[in-house]
């Protein structure tokens, strides 16, 4: 049997993008993967299916707030299996295409759940491969929680929560995180209650304060429930459907609420037993993610290891550049990731969007730095659109540079990447505001946050 130069574990975005690259870069390579599809949970069962869901539920939701434009719609109903059918086609559309680009590229996909015997092997069902190197991008798993059984029936994770065959009457959503809230909007907007419960005292946890603050009133606007500072403890099964214990928290007390699904959204794990990596010797820090240098090589050499399961925000983009960037280095090139402008999105209605440092952060460490707000409520394409919810804000150092921006409105997951550019490139908020944006359009008010950090807003 041939030696591969390269054997990625993994067909999520991280490992099967990498595993391209490396076939660009003449390598010989293989992708093994388990489940059956290459994608990763961002295709088969995260980022892309519930954005076919959010897309479809967004219109739906929409035909009730037509009167304004004079439109009036009568007798809209939902077929939730075409809804499905939809999105697992988007879905299958995908994942087949990854495997045309392995063909295209040259890159051999050997199908089941690999493990690392030995330095330099990977073993697959019987069959062991030989690699020079190789590189585990197994990615993530939702966390469990309390010991609470997910049977993807009535208590659901991410993956049982965008395959329901029926709208929820009561949908109660633990973690007012990324998935917790993009899921409950999908079910609120289809005629679900939806209720919140969420340990903090705040949603979005990571997010700008103010910003997370303007996406909880928005997003209550539209139907959903928080219950903020509740832990959920248990739940019991009855005949009627599920009661759920909460704690509040730091007041020992209780609460008890029904509901007749739980989508349980407390974050995600990496994965990363079942590989042989102990046995190996391999360094994993405590939470289980893999441990690794720079240039993403583990504490053996010849094993690298990309993108949710190592530290770092769990995001598929980051995980296509750390990809990217350590096959590159493979090959002897300069790969490099500039974590301090990866952007994160949170697709729900208004989107939330962020690039860099956060107000608390830049307290925190006591960093000078201004502030520019600008709220679309003063933007008229957003008047125009109707989307006038939330605002933009951008954090700049004392010389003006961008250390961070955040956004929650009406394509607030567009916006941000102008933000992004202007981070990567070292530009300062002057710089934003003195480049000329359409007009009317709303990303003026990103030009306008730029300005307001300059103190002088034009429409503020
Ligand atoms: P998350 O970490 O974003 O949020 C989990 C929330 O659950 C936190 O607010 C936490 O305080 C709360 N929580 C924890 N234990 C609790 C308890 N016992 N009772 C009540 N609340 C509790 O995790 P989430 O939403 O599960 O997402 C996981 C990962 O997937 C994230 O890292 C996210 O970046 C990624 N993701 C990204 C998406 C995007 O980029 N649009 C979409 C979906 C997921």
């Amino acid at each position: 049997m041939s030696i591969y130069d390269l054997i990625v574990i993994g067909g999520g975005p991280g490992g099967y993008v990498a595993a391209i690259r490396a076939a660009q870069l003449g390598m010989k390579v293989a992708c093994v993967e388990g489940r059956g599809a290459l994608g990763g949970t961002c295709l088969n069962v995260g980022c892309i299916p519930s954005k076919a869901l959010l897309t479809s539920s967004a219109k739906y939701a929409e035909l009730a707030h037509l009167s304004s434009h004079g439109i009036a719609v009568e007798g809209a109903s939902v077929d939730l299996s075409a809804m499905m059918g939809r999105k697992d086609k988007i879905v299958g559309d995908l994942t087949k295409g990854i495997g045309f680009l392995f063909k295209k590229n040259g890159v051999e996909l050997i199908e089941g759940w690999a493990s690392i015997p030995a330095d330099g092997q990977v073993k697959v069902g019987d069959d062991v491969y030989e690699a020079k190197n190789i590189l585990i991008a197994t990615g993530s798993e939702p966390t469990p929680l309390n010991g609470i059984e997910i049977d993807e029936q009535d208590i659901l994770s991410s993956t049982g929560a965008i395959a329901l065959d029926a709208v929820p009457e009561h949908l109660v959503v633990v973690g007012a995180g990324v998935i917790g809230l993009e899921l409950g909007q999908v079910w609120a907007r289809l005629g679900a209650k939806v209720t919140v419960v969420e340990y903090l005292d705040r949603v979005l946890p990571g997010i700008d304060g103010e910003i997370a603050k303007l996406a909880q009133r928005a997003l209550s606007k539209r139907g959903l429930k928080f219950q903020l500072g509740r832990a959920l403890k248990t739940i019991d099964k009855t005949n009627t459907g599920l009661t759920l214990t909460l704690d509040r928290v730091g007041k020992d007390k209780e609460e008890v609420i029904e509901a007749d699904k739980v989508l349980i959204a407390v974050g995600r794990r990496p994965v990363t037993r079942g590989l042989g990596l102990e046995e190996l010797g391999i360094a994993l820090d405590p939470r289980g993610f893999v441990q690794v240098d720079g240039s993403f090589r583990t504490s053996v050499p010849g094993i690298y290891a990309i993108g949710d399961c190592i530290p770092g925000p769990m995001l598929a983009h980051k995980a296509e550049e750390d990809g990217v960037a350590c096959v590159e280095m493979l090959a002897g090139e300069a790969g490099h990731v500039d974590y301090n402008t990866v952007p994160g999105v949170v697709y729900t209605d208004p989107e939330v969007a962020s690039v860099g440092l956060t107000e608390e952060a830049l307290k925190e460490t006591e960093t000078e730095y201004s502030v520019g707000k600008f709220a679309f409520m003063a933007n008229s394409r957003a008047r125009s659109t109707g989307e006038t919810d939330g605002a933009v804000k951008v954090l700049a150092d004392p010389n003006g540079k961008i250390l961070g921006a955040h956004i929650c409105g009406a394509h607030g997951g567009d916006l941000i990447a102008e933000l992004v550019l202007a981070m990567t490139k070292g530009a300062t908020v002057a710089e934003v505001a003195a480049t000329c944006h359409a007009h009317p359009a709303i990303g003026e008010a990103v030009k306008e946050a730029c300005l307001d950090a300059l103190g002088r807003a034009i429409h503020a």
